[in-house]
């Protein structure tokens, strides 16, 4: 049953062909499969699932909470405001050479969720971006978020928070946006407020918050849009 090898070898010209051809789909897929390699970082991922059951949050088809989180609309063009992307998170998988991915942003925005702010979220150390307005959360805003110091946009809205406001919201060096609004805050708001020198934006109305916006100089006041309604609930 012996034949001949030759007659079925291709010319070298074609064979060299063959060879490049497998050789570039080789690569190609090298690279495709190095550009998913990117994985969220362990703690942060223990963190958001822990933070989701919790919060009885489920992810929406878009990405993938019990595959890899940061993964389709965590990742790609979808908005992270996107009515469909809700709950959402956004993503950068650029560190460590293309292949830790970090939770940018997390949003929960009006699904009617009850629970606390659990300390697990600090380990989110690359957040910027934390709305989760309009839904039914309670307790404090507590001290701990000032560990966050990443973080440009705090909007937590429309829920049931109560308590005093912890000075170490003055931590939050980046902060452009602060929205407590609608809440049941109470005291006096702490003068470590005034080193929020980058906010533009800050939402106070509807607690039951004393005091005046400490230390800011008259100018920065008053590029600051807000909303400091501080009379009394009722
Ligand atoms: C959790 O969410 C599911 C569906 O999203 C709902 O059916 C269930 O009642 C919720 N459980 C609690 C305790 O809120
Ligand atoms: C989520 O990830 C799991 C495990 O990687 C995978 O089996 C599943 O197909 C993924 N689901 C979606 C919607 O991407
Ligand atoms: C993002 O990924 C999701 C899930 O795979 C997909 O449904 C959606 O169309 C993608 N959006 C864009 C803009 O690529
Ligand atoms: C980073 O990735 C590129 C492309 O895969 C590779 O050439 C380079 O050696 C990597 N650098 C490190 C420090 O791993
Ligand atoms: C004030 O805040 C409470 C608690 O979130 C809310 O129930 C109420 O509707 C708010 N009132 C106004 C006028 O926004
Ligand atoms: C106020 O806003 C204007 C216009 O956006 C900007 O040019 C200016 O630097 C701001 N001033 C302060 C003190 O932030």
């Amino acid at each position: 049953m012996a034949f001949s090898v030759e007659q079925h070898l291709p010319s070298p010209s074609l064979f060299a062909l063959i060879c490049s051809l497998y050789f570039f789909i080789f690569s190609l897929l090298l690279h495709k499969s190095n550009a998913q390699d990117a994985t969220l970082d362990p703690s942060e991922a223990g963190a958001l699932s822990s933070l989701f059951q919790q919060w009885n949050a489920t992810a929406v088809p878009l990405w993938n909470i019990s595959g890899e989180p940061c993964s389709g609309s965590a990742i790609n063009g979808t908005g992270f405001e996107d009515p469909s992307n809700n709950p959402a998170i956004k993503c950068d998988c650029s560190y460590d050479n293309a292949t830790t991915c970090h939770i940018t942003q997390l949003r929960v925005a009006a699904l009617d969720k009850r629970g606390i702010i659990p300390e697990e979220l600090t380990a989110l150390t690359y957040l910027m971006v934390l709305k989760i307005d309009k839904n039914y959360f309670t307790g404090p805003l507590p001290a701990f978020i000032g560990k966050l110091s990443a973080l440009i946009i705090l909007s937590i809205s429309h829920n049931g928070f109560s308590g005093t406001l912890p000075k170490e919201l003055g931590s939050l060096k980046e902060l452009l946006m602060l929205s407590i609004g609608s809440n049941y805050f109470s005291g006096t708001l702490p003068p470590e407020l005034g080193n929020l020198v980058k906010l533009e934006q800050l939402f106070l109305g509807n607690n039951s918050l004393s005091g005046i916006l400490p230390s800011r100089k008259s100018e920065q006041l008053q590029n600051i849009s807000f909303n400091y309604d501080i009379s009394p609930k009722g």
